[in-house]
């Protein structure tokens, strides 16, 4: 079934008013007071909406996060059955430092749709060709990079790889050098990253490295309503990572998941600036009208809508 339209302008006011939330908070040098406003926010206008929605992937277990917390009951309960990807604030440390890239994002599925995912690394691949064997998590990235190329009919200096700039990602980095592909380093944000192979106009080819499992499922979301390509492999390196896992119902805790393994079915998914980056304009208030100006990248599936929503509203 397709989820209803008029839940996609809903979702857009939920990640809105989050990221004018934070926004408040932009260059304070104070992450957790920009993180708490975005979800204070966000948890505040799911719950005036009229659906029966559950948290899967939110701020953590119970136990550390007390609000949007992974199995949280959210909404009025009057309406459909939906699975909630949540992260109000992404890139904390591009908000309380005032740069490019903090985004409020939700990813809405209906129930049973979007994978649970636990609070631990993923290994993930993105890029925008959906075909099954030209880019996968277990060829070499000389193999992806040389099948990409020959997809795409672009030698490999042609090609731009997007990757997490960490210390974990030397060899790919290394590789990558060693094949003359051109390298967009980002520092954090890699919801975005990923996000970056959906357009021409972006120069990203690729997206690879390890970053947060929850970041993976919610660009895993948007992917799939671009006709993308992803996959993501989860990395439980202690003991309580991996029980936590199998209690959530993974088995095989070395799988490569495969989009449609982690997203299936209709989907909205929204991503508000809170401050600029490649995809949106940050949010932005006219002093004179006290009016806030946001921009919120919006996919729904089901309607093949990919958009850039702006909003100007009062709060
Ligand atoms: P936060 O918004 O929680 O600070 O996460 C930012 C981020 O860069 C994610 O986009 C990314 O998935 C993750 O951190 C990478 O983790 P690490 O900084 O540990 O490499």
């Amino acid at each position: 079934m397709a989820i209803d339209k008029k839940f996609i302008k809903q979702f857009v006011n939920v990640t809105s008013k989050a990221a004018i939330a934070s926004s408040y908070f932009v260059g304070k040098k104070d992450k957790i007071a920009a993180d708490k406003a975005a979800v204070d926010s966000m948890r505040k206008e799911l719950n005036i909406m009229n659906i029966k929605g559950e948290i899967v992937i939110g701020e953590g277990e119970l136990d550390e996060a007390p609000m949007l917390y992974i199995g949280e009951k959210i909404g009025t309960k009057n309406g459909p059955e939906f699975d909630i990807a949540v992260d109000p604030l992404e890139g904390t440390n591009f908000a309380a430092n005032n740069l490019p890239g903090a985004l409020s994002v939700m990813a809405i599925a209906e129930k049973d749709n979007l994978f649970k995912a636990p609070e631990t690394y993923m290994e993930k691949i993105s890029t925008k060709v959906s075909e099954k064997n030209v880019v996968d998590l277990d060829f070499s990235v000389k193999k992806n990079i040389f099948n990409l190329s020959e997809y795409l009919n672009k030698k490999p200096e042609n090609l731009t790889a997007c990757i997490l700039d960490r210390p974990r990602h030397n060899e790919i980095i290394s590789k990558l050098k060693d094949l003359k592909v051109k390298i967009k380093f980002i520092s954090d944000g890699d919801v975005a990253g990923a996000l970056l192979v959906t357009d021409e106009k972006y120069s990203v080819d690729i997206f690879l490295g390890t970053g947060g499992g929850p970041e993976g499922v919610l660009a895993a979301a948007a992917l799939d309503a671009f006709d993308c390509g992803f996959q993501g492999r989860f990395l439980f390196k202690t003991d309580k990572d991996k029980q936590r896992a199998r209690e959530m119902g993974i088995d095989n805790l070395t799988k490569k998941y495969d989009l449609n393994e982690i997203i299936r079915g209709d989907s909205i998914f929204c991503a508000t600036g809170i401050t600029s980056c490649d995809l949106v304009k940050g949010v932005n208030l006219n002093i004179k009208s006290n009016e806030f100006t946001s921009e919120t990248l919006v996919t729904h599936k089901s309607s093949g809508l990919k958009n850039i929503i702006k909003l100007n509203q009062i709060v």
